[in-house]
């Protein structure tokens, strides 16, 4: 019987052995500890956004102070990259000015998460997609006056 840990293990790429795991001891730590899930009672931004060929989605809260943001939640409804990156990529949006955070991209989440399978790659896309959308809501609501 194998090992749990050989259920993680990286499938090839061509030609060549990895060696590494799928996920690597980041992305499992962020999936087992997640930081940031919850929701915010009355958030300044929000946005649910999803993937319509997995079906998975997050629900994504901000609280903004002046140019900051002070607080983001998350909740996942989907895979376990999913919860990782959308947790490392609230760490990255935590206390930033909004146009830093604009440009936060998931290229920046996968390399702080030090990588990910290709495969689960497209994973890393809901935590931005759902802090632009919020971000953007935010936005909206400044633009009529309601901010
Ligand atoms: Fe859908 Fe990971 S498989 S977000």
């Amino acid at each position: 019987m194998k090992e749990w840990k050989d259920l993680y293990r990286q499938d090839q790429g061509p030609g060549e052995a990895t060696g590494y795991f799928v996920y690597n001891e980041t992305i499992l730590d962020h999936f087992k500890n997640p930081r940031h899930i919850g929701e915010i009672e009355e958030p300044d931004g929000s946005a649910v956004v999803g993937d319509p060929n997995c079906g998975d989605h997050i629900r994504l809260h901000l609280m903004i102070e002046g140019d900051k943001i002070v607080d983001i939640r998350y909740k996942v409804f989907g895979c376990a990259a999913a919860i990782a990156t959308t947790s490392i990529l609230c760490e990255l949006a935590i206390n930033k000015d909004l146009n830093d955070a604009l440009a936060i991209t998931d290229d920046d989440v996968i390399e702080t998460a030090g990588g990910i399978p290709a495969r689960k790659a497209h994973c890393s896309l809901l935590g931005v997609a759902g802090l632009h959308s919020a971000l953007a809501e935010y936005f909206m609501k400044k633009e009529k006056g309601g901010q």
